[in-house]
């Protein structure tokens, strides 16, 4: 039943990749996302059509969008700030892209150089240009528990941009905790108000594990009726605009601890684990997922 199956955003080649301060080849790229399509997963965040004077690492978004194979049923979204974004990413191919806002000003200040409100406003073209080509928009908020710059965010702040992007016409809710500050107490002060503006089944969550609380927090969310998370595989990753944060939950915990409860995922774990261990071999450093360390074989 839909209750039982939960939807895996792998977001490691935009969120786990972003913050890498080494390019790498987009060759590389390519691989980890041909590999991912290989395991189950539905949705790969594939890059993102920032400006790469900011984000120099996603510099090469079409490159990697036109050479990925993509696998019909899986969904390869990717990240647009504004209409310039969109328009790129429409060339490259996209079929679906992401807004990102976010519940805090001085956080979206520093992301994307403009106040919150004044980022939905951007989004809107964006959410226009894309009903008019048949593309899915999903949306994010940042900060949806805590900000790097402002400390503790008001739920009712966060659920102010949810409704503005639900309302503009995104499909699905990506709720941030971008620099892994919450706990369970904060995520569900949070949402208790957010559930009550959207319904659950439109809701996701998108935990880093800074402070080690993300699968808590992600299993918090369960309990809400959330049944979309959003996860990195080997736990890479990191916002260039939040200073010290770590990656996402790695997307191979978050499996293991989802088939522990008798969730269906349709990921393959044993396939995952391969995954991230080329990408972290290709890095040059060690797994960030307890999961992937510890694995010893299906
Ligand atoms: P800006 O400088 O304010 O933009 O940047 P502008 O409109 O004033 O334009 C300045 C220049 O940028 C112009 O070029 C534009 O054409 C160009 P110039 O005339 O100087 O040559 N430009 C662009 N180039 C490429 N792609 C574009 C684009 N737009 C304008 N889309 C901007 C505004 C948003 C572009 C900039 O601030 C930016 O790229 N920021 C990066 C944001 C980012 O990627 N952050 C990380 C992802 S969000 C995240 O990680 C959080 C998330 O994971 C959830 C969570 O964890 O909470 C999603
Ligand atoms: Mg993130």
């Amino acid at each position: 039943s839909a209750a039982n199956q939960v939807r895996i955003v792998e977001v490691g080649p935009r969120d786990g990749l972003q913050n890498e301060p080494k390019l790498l080849p987009a060759a590389t790229k390519i691989e980890l996302i041909n590999q991912l399509s290989e395991t189950g997963l539905r949705t790969i965040e594939a890059t993102s059509f920032v400006s790469a004077k900011w984000v120099p690492q996603m510099g090469d978004n079409a490159e990697v969008l036109r050479g990925i194979r993509k696998v019909p049923g899986i969904s390869y979204p990717v990240l647009t700030p504004n209409l310039k974004g969109f328009e790129s990413a429409l060339e490259a191919g996209a079929e679906e892209v992401a807004v990102f806002g976010a519940a805090s000003d001085a956080f979206s200040l520093k992301n994307v150089n403009c106040t919150a409100a004044e980022a939905i406003e951007r989004f809107k073209p964006v959410l226009k240009a894309a009903q008019k080509n048949g593309v899915r928009v999903r949306g994010y908020v940042s900060t949806v528990v805590g900000c790097p710059y402002e400390g503790a965010v008001a739920p009712s702040a966060v659920v102010k941009v949810v409704e503005a992007l639900y309302q503009m016409g995104c499909y699905e809710i990506s709720l941030g905790d971008t620099i892994g500050v919450g706990t369970p107490g904060s995520m569900r002060r949070m949402l208790d108000e957010v559930t009550k503006a959207v319904p659950a089944k439109d809701l996701a969550v998108h935990c880093h594990d800074t402070y080690g609380q993300a699968l808590s927090n992600i299993l918090v969310s369960l309990d809400y009726g959330i049944r979309v998370v959003d996860s990195s595989v080997s736990g890479l990753g990191g916002c260039p605009y939040a200073k010290g944060a770590s990656g996402n939950a790695a997307t191979e915990d978050v499996v293991y601890l989802l088939h522990g409860l008798g969730l269906d995922t349709g990921v393959n774990l044993d396939k995952l684990i391969q995954v991230g261990r080329y990408i972290c071999t290709e890095l040059g450093r060690p797994s960030e997922s307890k999961v992937n360390r510890a694995w010893k074989g299906a």
